[in-house]
């Protein structure tokens, strides 16, 4: 089983931020990345349809026999996660709890901003877990789906990010918060800029918390794979490849092998 490779899923190219922070963290585990590029957005669907695609998903990469599934989609995890866990026999992990336990250890003044999909936001999900760990904190919440877009197209920073930031992010200017949580695989590109328009507010990356958190359930079921090894990385989408591949650059800052469909 440890030499059994990690799946990771997304609706399409985004999750390539959670591919890139486990690499980073796991060097030796082998990766199966499925991206459901022919389904994507995922972010503005209905909860039954996110359910039902997110369990084809990760199917895939069950037959893929992965020992681990990591649902780097945020819109998955807000809302399929627990339908995932309850349908496979192995760990299945989704990008939120790993954010929010961050979120929940940095914040002092107990006010902490989230900003994803549009169905991540109306979910709920993000809300009901810091109230789990801390009742007395204040989460503001914010949907911003020009974000996805103007990333895909390489739009990262300029004056229609600058005019994106202001529209989105100016009411949790008076908020007083002291944390944003990145709640979209598609927003650690923009980290930069968030950063600089939110001044002073410590910005938790989703895609790197949830890295740790592998490795550490992965680590306490033994399972890490054997070290100094070559890794494989795979990548199987569910549309042509072409713009898949173009991006892949943009978040990986490398070439990837083809992807297959
Ligand atoms: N991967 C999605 C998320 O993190 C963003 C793109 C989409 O809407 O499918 O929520």
């Amino acid at each position: 089983m440890k030499d059994k490779p990690i799946g990771i899923f997304d609706s399409g190219v985004g999750g390539l931020t959670v591919l890139r922070e486990v690499e980073k963290l796991l060097p030796f585990e082998d990766i199966v990345y499925f991206g459901d590029t022919a389904r994507v957005p995922y972010g503005s669907k209905s909860k039954s349809t996110i359910i039902k695609f997110s369990r084809e998903s990760a199917g895939f990469l069950k037959r893929k026999r992965v020992k681990m599934i990591v649902a780097a989609c945020n819109t998955s995890s807000a809302l399929a996660l627990e339908d995932l866990k309850k349908s496979f026999n192995i760990p299945v992990l989704g990008v939120i709890e790993a954010g929010v336990i961050r979120a929940v250890a940095v914040t002092r003044k107990k006010r902490i901003a989230v900003i994803g999909t549009k169905s991540t936001i109306k979910s709920n999900s993000y809300q009901k877990l810091i109230a789990k760990k801390n009742k007395s904190i204040k989460v503001y919440s914010k949907s911003c789906p020009l974000f996805v877009p103007l990333v895909e197209e390489g739009v990262l920073n300029g004056r229609i990010v600058k005019e994106a930031m202001k529209m989105y992010l100016r009411s949790l200017n008076d908020k007083d918060i002291d944390v944003i949580i990145l709640g979209c695989t598609h927003y650690p590109l923009l980290k930069h800029q968030i950063s600089s328009y939110l001044k002073g507010v410590v910005v938790i990356d989703s895609a790197k918390e949830v890295a740790g958190y592998a490795r550490s359930i992965l680590k306490s079921k033994n399972l890490l794979s054997p070290k100094s090894r070559k890794p494989k990385v795979e990548f199987y989408l569910s549309d042509e490849p072409k713009e898949f591949v173009r991006l892949a650059k943009l978040f990986l800052g490398r070439k990837i092998p083809n992807p297959k469909i």
